[in-house]
């Protein structure tokens, strides 16, 4: 039997195509490798978003490829990097067998065939209106939280961000093939789904693959209430909303959905309206909050999580301080914060002249982050005494005898089970709080 083995570097479109791709060899009868060292193939899925996760891709076929003068090995690229890039690796790399981008997953099968007579590489974007989304569900998915994509692509033109140049144009899968792969993973035991795309509210809004059910275009909330109605689903996710798109129908299902996560992941990338404009995120810091305070009133419970980029060309003191302010005043729970990183043929490389030197934004960022870390510690504290009910993942990586969890907030909960819990909701009375996770005892 041959074996693959997959490294995946970026966001959950990554993590959902590896599957995809998993799923696929396995019809051709690989089994999942342990370590690259032990597999017939091995594919590199690569993120380009800023520039530290490109870098990953270099040192990790640093260790792969030497292995080819011992054994014979089939070495890929996958992933945003091979699209951004594809000619250029392909070129310097010539040990490597296959470049591909992300609208070549699909297609997995065929090039690995391909690649036993030839070199591979297709970096070309699939026709909008005919994309095929891959519908095989990952072998390899024992977990109970899945994820299903919704869309690929991105219209917007944040002027930061590479993902349009990677992912192309925006399409939206149709809903039937969404509901389908919804009950196959519930079938499987899954009970946690999370929708996937880079701007899910503007779903059906824009191109619409074809296939079964393309006619029926429902909007984001109406494909959220679609899905809530799977029996046996019992949280519902998604990722990732644009703030400016967040309308009152969305916001509706947050009182009317009981399945509906207690837990958004909004990003902002900043607090300043002049930063905003010239990321061309088209909202303001007003329109922001106005979305927060529609959302809470809905849901009071709901626990927010952002991104943030510190240290945009031409952010000053004033604006950073509106960020830190933004902080303050929503209390996220979480954030995932970053240095600007230039990236090639985005819009952003114009307004370089106004660069903040890297002293100051790494400054910013760990202001940034000591302030988030004491809101998270905070937030926690408050939990302490509380009982919870927690969604049991399976035993904690390095802790033995202790199980790890998760509540409809996002919240990560450890305490004392074992495998057997997996899948199950257990009351966890709260006795422990951390910057990034709870730990308690089961009660009942
Ligand atoms: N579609 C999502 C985000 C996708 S990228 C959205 O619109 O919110 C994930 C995060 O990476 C972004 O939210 C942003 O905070 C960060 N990011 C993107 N490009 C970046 C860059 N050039 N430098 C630093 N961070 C970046
Ligand atoms: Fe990038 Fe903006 Fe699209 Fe998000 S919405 S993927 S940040 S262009
Ligand atoms: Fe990275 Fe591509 Fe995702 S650039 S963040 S893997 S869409």
């Amino acid at each position: 039997m041959p074996s693959v083995y997959i490294k995946t570097f970026g966001c959950q479109m990554n993590d959902y195509d590896s599957g995809k791709m998993r799923a696929q060899l396995a019809a051709d009868g690989f089994t999942a490798a342990e370590e690259p060292g032990d597999a017939d193939l091995v594919i590199v899925n690569t993120c380009s978003i800023r520039e530290k996760p490109e870098q990953k891709l270099h040192s990790f076929l640093g260790t792969v490829l030497p292995q080819k003068k011992v054994r014979p090995v089939t070495v890929a690229i996958a992933g945003c990097v091979a699209q951004m890039a594809g000619k250029e690796l392909y070129r310097k790399y010539p040990k490597v067998d296959l470049v591909f981008g992300p609208d070549a997953v699909h297609r997995i099968r065929e090039m690995v065939e391909e690649s036993k007579v030839r070199r591979v590489l297709d970096v070309d974007f699939f026709a909008e209106d005919t994309y095929p989304f891959p519908t095989d569900v990952d072998p390899d998915s024992s977990s109970v939280a899945g994820f299903v994509t919704i869309q690929k692509g991105c219209d917007n033109k944040c002027t930061f961000c590479i993902v349009p140049s990677t992912r192309g144009a925006e399409v939206s899968r149709p809903a039937d093939e969404v509901v389908d792969e919804v009950r196959r993973l519930v079938d499987r035991g899954v009970t946690e789904i999370t929708l996937i795309g880079q701007n899910v509210n503007s779903y059906g809004l824009k191109i619409i693959s074809q296939g079964p059910g393309a006619s029926l275009q429902p909007t984001f909330s109406e494909l959220l209430r679609r899905v809530h109605e799977v029996p046996g689903l019992e949280v519902l996710r998604y990722t990732t909303s644009h703030p400016r798109d967040m309308g009152d129908d969305v916001v509706a299902c947050y009182r009317e959905l009981p399945k509906l996560a207690d837990h958004l992941h909004l990003p902002v990338q900043s607090g300043s309206d002049r930063v905003l404009r010239r990321m061309k995120r088209y909202y303001t810091r007003a329109h922001y909050l106005d979305v927060v305070a529609r959302l809470r009133a809905a849901r009071p419970s709901l626990v927010l999580t952002t991104d943030v980029i510190v240290g945009f060309p031409g952010e000053s003191d004033a604006d950073f301080d509106e960020t830190m302010t933004l902080l303050e005043t929503v209390r996220f729970e979480g954030s995932f914060s970053f240095v600007y990183s230039p990236r090639p043929g985005t819009p952003a490389l114009r307004l370089l002249d106004e660069a903040i030197p890297i002293g100051v934004a790494n400054e910013r960022l760990q202001r940034f982050q000591a302030v988030q870390r004491r809101i998270q510690l905070e937030a926690h504290r408050t939990l302490v005494g509380a009982t919870l009910s927690v969604l049991a993942d399976g035993p904690a990586a390095h802790d033995e005898g202790v199980v790890c969890g998760r509540t409809s907030g996002f919240k990560t909960v450890n305490f004392p089970g074992s495998e057997a819990d997996r899948g199950r909701w257990v009351s966890v009375r709260v006795g422990a709080a951390y910057a990034n996770t709870l730990r308690g005892e089961r009660v009942g």
